[in-house]
Formats: C-alpha cells, structure tokens, sequence
C-alpha cells in the first residue's frame, strides 16, 4: 500500500531568550514556581516585525532541504496555527509564496495544540488516497507579541517557534502506520482566547471587556483531563497497530508540562529516557511543539530508519491526537 513517510524534518526558534528570571521583572512569580509547576526555564521571543510565516517558512524549507527536494515539488501546504499573520488569507499561503512553492495548494488548520496531529491526518489522508505525493506540513506559532506576561496564569507558559515535516507517498514499510484524532467541544471554556471572532468582534466595547489575545485557561481541568487523556490517547495509537510500548523507540509529545508527561509516561510504562521533552528551552510552543522536538531528535541522531515513534498531543478543543511512524 502507498504510505505517507516523513522524508524531511525543521524548526526554526527565534535567537531571543526570555528566561524565567525576565519574568520576575513582568508578573508576580518566580522562577523556582515556572521551574516546579511546569519545567520551563526559558522560551523564545520573536524579533519586532517579525510573523508566524517568517518563522513558518524558515522551518518548511529546512525541512525541505533535509528531504533532499525542492519547494517546487511540494503538492500542499498544510499550516497549523492559532497565531496566523491574518484572519485571511490563510498563512499557508503566505509560506507558499515566501518559499515559490508555485505548484501546491495551501490552507491552514487551527487545532491549537493538536495542530500537528490533525496535520499529520490530513497529510496523510491526501497521500493514501493518492490525491497528493508531496506534501508539506508547518505548525509556527507567534504569541510573544499579543501575549499578557503580566497574567502570571498563562503569561510564563507560552513560546514561539515553528517545526515542519515534508510528508512523501512512499511504497515500503516505513510511514505513518496509525492515526487516531478526537474532539470533545462541550469542554470549548476550559482553553479559549474569546476576543476577535464572530462572538467578540472587534469593537471598541469588546476590547475593553477582552484585550485581544486574553488566554482564559482552567489550567487544573486540562492538567486532570491531559494526565488521562496522553496515556488513552498513546494506548489507541497502539492498540491501532498491534505494537506495543516496548516497541516504540522514543515518544515525542506535545510539551504542555513536565509533570503531565512524567505522569502520562509512568502510566504507560514508558521510561523518560525515551520521552523526548524540550520544554524547558522552548515552553509550549502550541502547535508547534512536537514538530520542533521531532526536528530536534533527528538531528541529534535520536531516530533510525525503521525505528517507531510515537506522537501524542492534547490541548484547546478541547482536541486530541495519537499516531505510531516506523521511520
Ligand atoms: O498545551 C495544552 C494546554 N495547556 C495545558 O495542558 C496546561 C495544563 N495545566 C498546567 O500545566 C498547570 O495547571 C499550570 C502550570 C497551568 C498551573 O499549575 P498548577 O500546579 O495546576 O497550579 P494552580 O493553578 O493549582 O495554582 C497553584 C497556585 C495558586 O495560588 P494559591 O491559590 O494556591 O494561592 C496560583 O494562583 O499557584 C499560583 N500561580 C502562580 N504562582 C506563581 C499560578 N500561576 C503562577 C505563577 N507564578 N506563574
């Protein structure tokens, strides 16, 4: 059967640091609270002027190049973002036409924290069903610019970045071999920034009542449901495959907090030293967060060919996603 196979791996982080210590200077915490509660010490800021699809289409095309190809071969672009450059158009397009990929289609997906995931399942959907052979997939968020620091709350959780994988239609055994995505919208409050969509619209009223890009988050109710819902999530991928824990060479999950993988990864009788965290250089990168570390761990040489790796992310949606690659 025709496979979709990740061939080409990027990310690119911004230069700048904020480092836990910055925050002190910004909002009432600490960074011995950041360090215990979360795991992070530092993240990155973009440079004023800077846009998601600057950080977007650095990341594609280093992905592009460690496939080997060109940005003309891409058939689609796939961007996963909650921080576009605009409302419209889609900051997939944008990237398509700061890289000339002049020959794919683009559009954007907006799964929060599963943004990757979903892309992943789209991705691979166009190439199974033989509609796409080529496709790229870049997941780039900016926050650094609409965020509150002051709001201690969400202000130290959150950095920008982008990570990107060239997706190819390949005939082999190596692919992405299982694919599981859910959603559960009765739980839309628990993560929600409300300003500047059809409910809040831009009005001098509204943003007086919602600063725009205001995060409201019940940080305690996504710990409780996220605790549960990585290990559910990773046992479907699993039982989607016939593998099992002891099969999968390293686990790359999106990077919510320390503590939730700890915990998900004692559930799941997963050693941490074959859990892939970066949280503590990079925060929650949201979307981005797993194709950064992804990128991260190829380079360091954490994956070969016919190892399997494990994908798992949770987050606003409230949005769920799982997936097992034999690279
Ligand atoms: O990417 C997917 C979406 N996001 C997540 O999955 C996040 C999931 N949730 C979490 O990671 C954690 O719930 C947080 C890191 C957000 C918060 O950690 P927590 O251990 O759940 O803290 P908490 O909300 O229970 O707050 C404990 C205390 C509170 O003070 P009191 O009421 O005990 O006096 C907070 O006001 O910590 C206080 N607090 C802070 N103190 C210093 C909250 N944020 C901070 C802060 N610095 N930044």
């Amino acid at each position: 059967m025709t496979r979709a196979r990740i061939t080409g791996t990027g990310n690119f982080l911004p230069e700048k640091i904020l480092s836990n210590k910055d925050l002190e200077s910004m909002a009432d915490t600490t960074d011995e609270w950041i360090v215990k509660r979360t795991g992070i010490r530092e993240r990155r800021v973009a440079e004023p002027g800077e846009t998601t699809s600057d950080l977007a289409a650095r990341a594609l095309q280093v992905a592009i190049d460690n496939a080997g190809m060109n940005a003309k071969e891409l058939d689609v672009v796939i961007c996963c973002t909650i921080t576009p450059d605009y409302l419209l158009p889609a900051s997939a397009c944008v990237v398509q036409a700061k890289l000339g990929a002049v020959n794919a289609a683009a559009f954007d997906i907006g799964a929060a924290c599963s943004g990757f995931m979903y892309g992943l399942g789209a991705g691979t959907s166009f190439i199974e069903s033989g509609l796409f052979k080529t496709v790229g997939i870049v997941c780039a968020e900016l926050v650094s610019n609409r965020i509150i620091y002051e709001n201690r709350d969400t202000g130290v959780l959150f950095g920008d970045g982008a990570g990107a994988v060239v997706l190819q239609a390949d005939e082999g055994d190596s692919g992405v071999l299982s694919m599981r995505l859910g959603s559960d919208g009765s739980d839309q409050d628990v993560l929600i920034v409300p300003y500047g969509g059809a409910k809040w619209p831009s009005t001098k009223e509204n943003i007086e009542e919602f600063p725009p890009f205001t995060v409201n988050m019940n940080g305690r109710e996504l710990f409780k449901r996220a605790v549960t819902a990585f290990p559910e999530a990773a046992q479907q991928a699993l039982d989607a495959t016939g593998l099992s824990i002891d099969d999968i060479k390293l686990f790359v999950p999106h990077q919510a907090n320390t503590r939730i993988l700890e915990s998900a990864a004692k559930r799941m009788g997963m050693p941490m030293e074959r859990v892939y965290v970066n949280i503590d250089k990079v925060g929650n990168t949201i979307a981005a967060s797993i194709p950064i570390a992804l990128h991260e761990a190829n380079a360091a040489g954490r994956i070969e060919e016919g190892d399997h790796v494990l994908f798992v992310s949770f987050g606003a949606g409230l949005t769920w996603g799982s997936s097992i690659v034999r690279w």
